[in-house]
């Protein structure tokens, strides 16, 4: 049983969506179905939350409209890229909502929930209780005026509502809130606390759901430990708000309260299995995904989503249960965009309807690349420079080269018919001691490994290196020299190649299914069925052929295009367009229900200046050398609090320069980043290291810093006046 988070249908997809939670899974299931296993892989539109009612508040819809609008763009986004669930499912559906009251109803039987009640501030311009991350105030730790009631983004400090200090704002309208008393259902997550903990670290607790924590990825289980050792609170499972699943009247019976949207979106994977089964006419067939302890559940999510998959949820699935717990939960981490985290609301992303009005089937490039640098253990990064390199060098300049030379090939020597091989095993044609069968049962062997371990990434290479030895072969034997005086050994390469041209229309399938299809239909091949992976790896095992002698295959096509230069200039230009439109979405979304790719949200504009200082004269003027420059690392420097060790490459020189940006910014977020820096400012000691220059930024009235940042990809050492 599979599950991709289901994507807040407030915006687009971006490819750091893809990269976390629907690429992998696609992969991985694609792979599993070649194997001949049952698997079930359900996604959806989470349709609630504040994401959602923000959105709509700013645009001037209703959230009907925007969840309406998006969930059809999901659809045909997904389509477009060849990622195909089962069903992708909508949690503003009847049967969703009855599954969820149900949810909540057992649970409330099960005495999973204390009623509480509490004061909660209150917007009353715009009518609404504020959600944490919708109040500011005066951070108490280190006295940021606008921290945020949830989290002070400055210190870092974790902080609930009440420490903020006065004057505290609501983000949605910049009025004063009011405390208001309201009453909430609690999940006593404390009470789980120590059933999570043997859980998570052991794999199995009150005879619970098996699993080996030494498959889970360390990132995952890190962070799950270190909310476990900061001890669980009970939190609030309903909210007041318009719009989202009301309590169960018998339970509540103002109408007013709604699930929580981190519980309602969850149980939309239970909602679409039963929807997908009642499709298939086998209505109770949801049952054996979802409550047989033989299946195995896992989810695919991005980092942002763990604590909801690894703590909260399967304490919901335990206190209500009749239900069984994820074996795994390989989340990934974020791919970041051109040195900076992706960001919805400064429209920092590659944008997936967009990519495929502008790269008609180019579905394949980029799922190629986004594997390729999938964050898989730690952030990643995407640049349309390696887009193209890597188009250019591994798909053209590989695997279509070769597949390309083995049809032109045929063709040339053999009328386009799979040669006989001399010897009695196609596999051992070419010199004396060499065994090409066994290097690619080996190959084939890793990637099945590798995909197994969610290792997509050595997965991909394992496919690439099949076409690297499909190429040696070519170029060692040299058919095109050796057909006139060696006919044989011409015949024998070329079978053994459309044997290899065979095991890569199966291979790359997860990964390229266009690709695939392609192929397939190119050796006049069946279309690939469930459990043709495996059936391919008993002929190899066998050394029986993948494709028969005499078989006609197609003529030879164009399989990738080179991507030019301009191309890549233009998305880079548009890149940095986009950004300084900022046309795009919500600023404010909160951290809890923040999109795959989080970001920060906005803080109130700055309203005053700087005075101007006294004039300076053009000489004086000309005197500062400016210069573009990208800073290559970043570190702390210990026993300084607000002093970062920055190398920083100038284009004819890489030199260090401390700055006193610490408080702002972490050393992660800005390596990679294009700055402006004073090159000519005398050399300084700081905390004895030799600093030279400085970097300019720009701050604006509550004291945000920001970097002053060329256009992207503009060259280091530029002289700026
Ligand atoms: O982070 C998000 O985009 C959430 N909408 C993910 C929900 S995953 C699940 F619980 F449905
Ligand atoms: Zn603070």
């Amino acid at each position: 049983m599979i599950t991709s988070a289901l994507p807040y249908a407030n915006g687009p997809l971006h490819i750091g969506h893809l990269a976390g939670a629907y690429i992998p899974a696609d992969v991985y299931v694609r792979y599993l179905r070649l194997q001949g296993r049952d698997v079930l892989w359900v996604c959806g539109s989470d349709e609630h939350g504040a994401a959602i009612t923000i959105r709509a508040m700013k645009d001037g819809l209703t959230p009907r409209e925007i969840i309406d609008k998006y969930d059809a763009q999901f659809r045909a986004t997904f389509e477009g890229m060849g990622i195909a669930f089962d069903i992708f499912h909508r949690t503003s559906s009847p049967l969703h909502f009855e599954t969820a009251q149900d949810f909540f109803r057992t649970l409330h039987k099960n005495g999973a929930f204390e009623v509480v009640e509490n004061e909660q501030y209150f917007d009353e311009e715009k009518q609404m209780f504020l959600a944490d991350r919708y109040i500011i105030g005066i951070c108490p730790v280190c006295g940021n005026p606008d921290a945020y009631g949830d989290q002070c983004e400055r210190c870092g400090s974790a902080l609930s509502p009440n420490d903020l200090l006065p004057p505290i704002r609501s983000t949605l309208s910049g009025s004063v809130p009011i405390k208001k008393t309201t009453k909430h259902w609690f999940l006593k997550l404390n009470e789980y606390e120590a059933w999570l903990n043997k859980w998570i670290n052991e794999g199995i607790a009150d005879d619970v759901t098996l699993h080996n924590p030494d498959d889970w990825k360390p990132h995952v289980l890190g962070q799950c430990k270190s909310w476990l050792d900061g001890g669980l609170q009970p939190r609030a499972m309903t909210r007041d708000l318009d719009w989202g699943i009301p309590v169960p009247p018998e339970i509540d019976a103002s109408g007013q309260k709604k699930l929580y949207v981190w519980l309602d979106a969850p149980i939309g994977y239970i909602s679409a299995t039963k929807q997908w089964a009642i499709d298939k006419h086998t209505p109770d067939a949801w049952k054996k995904y979802w409550q047989n302890e033989d299946t195995a559940l896992i989810h695919f999510i991005g980092k942002d989503n763990i604590v909801f998959h690894c703590l909260i949820f399967p304490a919901l699935l335990k206190a209500h249960g009749d239900f069984i717990l994820p074996v795994n939960v390989p989340a990934n981490q974020f791919m970041n965009l051109e040195g900076r985290k992706m960001s919805t609301s400064k429209n920092w992303a590659v944008w997936v309807h967009e990519y495929l009005e502008e790269f008609p089937n180019g579905q394949d490039e980029l799922r190629y690349n986004l594997i390729k640098n999938m964050p898989e253990l730690q952030d990643s990064e995407f640049t349309w420079k390696r887009f193209q390199e890597t188009t250019n060098n591994e798909l053209v300049g590989n695997l279509a080269n070769f597949i390309n030379r083995v049809f032109v090939l045929t063709h040339k020597y053999f009328d386009g018919k799979v040669p006989v091989a001399v010897v009695s095993s196609q596999w051992s044609v070419i010199s004396n001691n060499y065994e090409p069968e066994s290097e690619l049962l080996n190959l084939v062997k890793e990637i099945n490994k590798a995909i197994e371990k969610f290792d997509f990434r050595t997965a991909l290479q394992g496919v690439m290196d099949i076409s690297t030895l499909g190429n040696k072969i070519l170029q060692d034997n040299e058919p095109w020299k050796k057909f006139k005086t060696d006919p044989e050994i011409t015949a024998s390469v070329l079978n053994l190649s459309l044997q290899i041209v065979s095991i890569l229309s199966v291979v790359t399938q997860p990964f390229l299914p266009f690709l695939s299809t392609r192929l397939r239909k190119l050796l006049n091949a069946p279309k690939l069925e469930n459990g043709d992976w495996a059936k391919m790896l008993e002929l190899l095992k066998n050394k029986q052929p993948l494709i028969n002698t005499g078989q006609t295959i197609g003529d030879p096509v164009h399989l990738f295009t080179r991507i030019s230069d301009e191309t890549i200039e233009k998305q880079m230009n548009k890149l940095s367009e986009n950004e300084n439109e900022k046309t795009m979405l919500p600023e404010i979304i909160p951290a809890e229900e923040t999109p795959i790719s989080a970001e920060n949200p906005v803080i109130m504009p700055a309203t005053q200046h700087a005075p101007v200082k006294e004039s300076i004269s053009f000489d004086e003027f000309i005197k500062p050398d400016i210069r573009t420059a990208t800073i290559i690392a970043a570190e702390r420097i210990p026993k300084a609090d607000k002093l970062l060790k920055l190398t920083v490459d100038v284009g004819f020189e890489v030199r260090t320069i401390c700055s006193g940006i610490a408080e702002h910014f972490t050393p992660e977020e800005i390596t990679g980043k294009q700055v402006i820096i004073v090159a000519n400012l005398a050399p300084r000691k700081m905390r004895g290291i030799e600093s030279n220059g400085m970097i300019l930024m720009a701050e604006d009235a509550e004291g945000k810093l920001a970097f002053v940042t060329p256009p992207v990809g503009f060259m280091n050492g530029a002289v700026v006046k």
